[in-house]
């Protein structure tokens, strides 16, 4: 039971306003203020049940307040759970601050963001049953609409240990969110009997996510978008896996042949047409979405749908693309070696961002 309200602290009176709407139904007793000095005020006569932080408030540092709660041993608010949220967030800077803070949440993000994110730091997912019940849905793959299920994904790297709790949200929204019930029986898709698609999901959950504890985003919030972002980057192609599997504008050249009438714009279009589908119902992570609709570019623009240079990619979709990139080799692949992998995506996973995502994986074990 959380019976105190939670304090809001950012400088853009505007986005202020923006999260009280947000929070409305589900947190509803709100504090707001935008300077160090009234914050630091409220914290001294009120007790608070989170702390949501702008870093940056007008040129003074929100950290400070962090500090101040934590060198004053009597505070009422010591130990207060606090979300950074800011949109300059970088690996380096998470790294630095990560033992200062329960979570991070880069800005913008949507009502479902901040409303788990808050979840996460307030309720103690380790009381969740982690056997997720699929036996109400029927499992007959020629009467099932979409059936998500838990996807073994032990190998081939260690799991983050918050990645159980995380899976259990994703799943229990997939399945049981109206909005997304509703989306899933109107593109009216058969699920196909193909392994593929669980194998390609499973592995590339534990890939993306073990990349991105060794980038340091190992917290519910980063996870809990790659994790949204495995699961449904391909749904449109859940009864195709035949072209699921084709990840590149010259693969589906050399496959087109063999290809049926309009396949290759159910190639071309799968990440933007359930990535806009999801954008409408603003129910999983903004960054999940972008996830999904970058997947398939490529740090040179020849990817598609847009044919993005690698600067205009988001780094959660640099990880991904890259992840997704060595799930497709270890399936092609099944006697795959790591560091083989590494030099040989080294040549076409160029830039910046993929550089320190390779080497993030190179790290893994
Ligand atoms: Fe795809
Ligand atoms: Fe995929």
């Amino acid at each position: 039971m959380h019976d105190n309200p939670i304090l809001l602290v950012d400088d853009d009176q505007d986005f202020c306003n923006l999260v009280r709407n947000y929070l409305q139904d589900d947190y509803s007793r709100l504090d707001i203020c935008n300077d160090l000095e009234t914050a630091k005020q409220f914290l001294n006569e009120n007790k608070y049940d989170a702390l949501l932080l702008d870093i940056n408030l007008n040129g003074q540092n929100g950290g400070e307040i962090l500090k101040y709660l934590r060198d004053v041993d009597t505070h009422l608010n010591r130990d207060l759970p606090s979300i950074i949220v800011s949109s300059h967030l970088t690996p380096e800077f998470i790294a630095k601050n990560r033992q200062k803070c329960a979570d991070f949440l880069a800005k913008p993000f949507n009502n479902y963001d901040i409303i788990q994110a808050l979840k996460r730091i307030l309720n103690n997912f380790d009381d969740v049953d982690l056997d997720v019940n699929v036996d109400e849905v029927s499992q007959d793959p020629a009467v099932t609409e979409v059936l998500f299920e838990e996807v073994p994904c032990r190998e081939p790297f260690d799991l983050p240990p918050n990645l159980k709790s995380v899976v259990v949200t994703v799943l229990d929204q997939l399945q049981h969110h109206p909005g997304l019930k509703k989306l899933f029986s109107s593109l009216n898709l058969k699920r196909s009997l193909d392994t593929y698609y669980d194998e390609h999901i499973g592995l590339l959950i534990n890939i993306a996510t073990g990349i991105a504890v060794q980038h340091q985003w190992s917290y519910g919030s980063f996870l809990e978008k790659l994790v949204y972002a495995a699961y449904l980057h391909d749904l449109y192609l859940i009864d195709k896996p035949h072209l699921a599997k084709i990840s590149t504008k010259a693969q589906l050249e050399q496959q087109k042949s063999q290809l049926q009438f309009r396949d290759d714009r159910f190639v071309l279009e799968h990440p933007e047409f359930i990535a806009s589908k999801l954008e409408k119902l603003s129910v999983i992570p903004a960054d999940s979405i972008t996830i999904i609709r970058q997947h398939h570019e490529m740090p040179d623009g020849t990817g598609f749908p847009l044919g993005l240079h690698f600067k205009r990619l988001h780094p959660m979709s640099v990880l991904f693309i890259v992840a997704h990139d060595l799930t497709d080799y270890i399936i092609d692949n099944p006697e795959w070696d790591l560091a083989k992998y590494c030099k040989t995506a080294g040549n076409k996973f160029t830039g910046a961002q993929f550089l320190k995502t390779l080497s993030a994986l190179a790290q893994c074990k």
